[in-house]
């Protein structure tokens, strides 16, 4: 069992949701009331003026890395205003982001709006990811409008083409015909996927993460790629050990974390 501290604050000092840092130390709201003026969070024996404390630290390293973001895609045009998309309903989510439906100049996208966690931890992979995404393109490549900072709390995103038919481990799953049968659609799916992974090797990229929650399906069926976060330029100069990915379609190598190359990629393909 934790403490119970009581916050009373007034409307405008109290933070809009509990901050992330609360949310580290196992913290959870018990209850809230509208309008909002007292919070009763149960915490781990530290001052509540630490924890506030700690919280504008944690603001303001995400604000440095919204700058860092700001200073690489601005001049590229690739910014987004926040309130230029709309969001309609959720539609997936993974190990480092949430995936909305949103609106965005009269047309529906999906906007992936990556964790506080991942942005303040792992920063280099949403780099990557944010990079790849708008520097590769291909048919069979999710197609990327431009990235999203939000102001509070303080998040980032990708705006992207929607892929209208959703991920191809659900439409496999759905649809007993395709999986079982020889079908056209299966043929197409897999040439797409095999076009985009030779296109990738082209550019020096392993992708180290194929898998059905990654391919996604265009309108028409064709295969789309997404989900750039464990992609990284091949360097052969040194010696490629991480072991990333999903372990249910990983490369030997991979898990053994001995050195790979792209060809791990065609095996992560094969294990589909
Ligand atoms: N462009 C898109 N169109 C439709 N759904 C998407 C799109 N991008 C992602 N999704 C959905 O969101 C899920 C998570 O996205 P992903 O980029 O794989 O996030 P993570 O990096 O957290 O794994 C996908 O598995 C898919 O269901
Ligand atoms: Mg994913």
């Amino acid at each position: 069992m934790g403490w119970v501290a009581r916050f009373e604050a007034n409307k405008d000092t109290l933070p809009k949701h509990p901050p992330q840092i609360f949310m580290d130390m196992h913290v959870s709201l018990i209850s809230s009331i509208a309008p909002i003026n007292h919070l009763f969070y149960k915490v781990k024996p530290v001052t509540c003026r630490g924890l506030l404390q700690s919280q504008d630290e944690h603001e303001n390293k995400m604000r440095n890395k919204m700058a860092q973001l700001i200073s690489q895609f601005e001049n590229k045009g690739l910014m987004i205003e926040e309130n230029e998309s709309k969001i309609v309903k959720k539609l997936g989510h993974g190990a480092s982001a949430k995936v909305y439906k949103a609106d965005y100049q009269n047309e529906m996208v999906a906007v992936k709006m990556y964790n506080q966690t991942i942005l303040t931890q792992d920063f280099v992979s949403c780099m990557n990811e944010m990079k790849f995404m708008c520097s590769l393109h291909h048919e069979n490549i999710v197609q990327v409008k431009g990235l999203v900072l939000q102001e509070s709390p303080p998040k980032a995103g990708v705006v992207m083409a929607l892929a209208k038919k959703g991920e191809l481990g659900d439409v496999l799953y759905k649809s007993r015909k395709i999986r079982r049968g020889g079908s056209e659609l299966k043929f197409k799916i897999a040439t797409g996927m095999a076009k985009r992974l030779k296109y990738l090797h082209s550019w020096n990229v392993i992708y180290r993460d194929i898998k059905p929650e990654n391919v996604l399906l265009g309108e028409n069926g064709e295969a789309l790629w997404t989900d750039f976060g464990y992609s990284r330029y091949i360097d052969y100069s040194v010696c490629m050990t991480g072991e990333t990915g999903s372990y249910r379609y990983m490369a030997p190598e991979v898990i053994r974390s001995v050195k790979y190359s792209e060809k791990a990629d065609v095996l992560y393909f094969r294990g589909q």
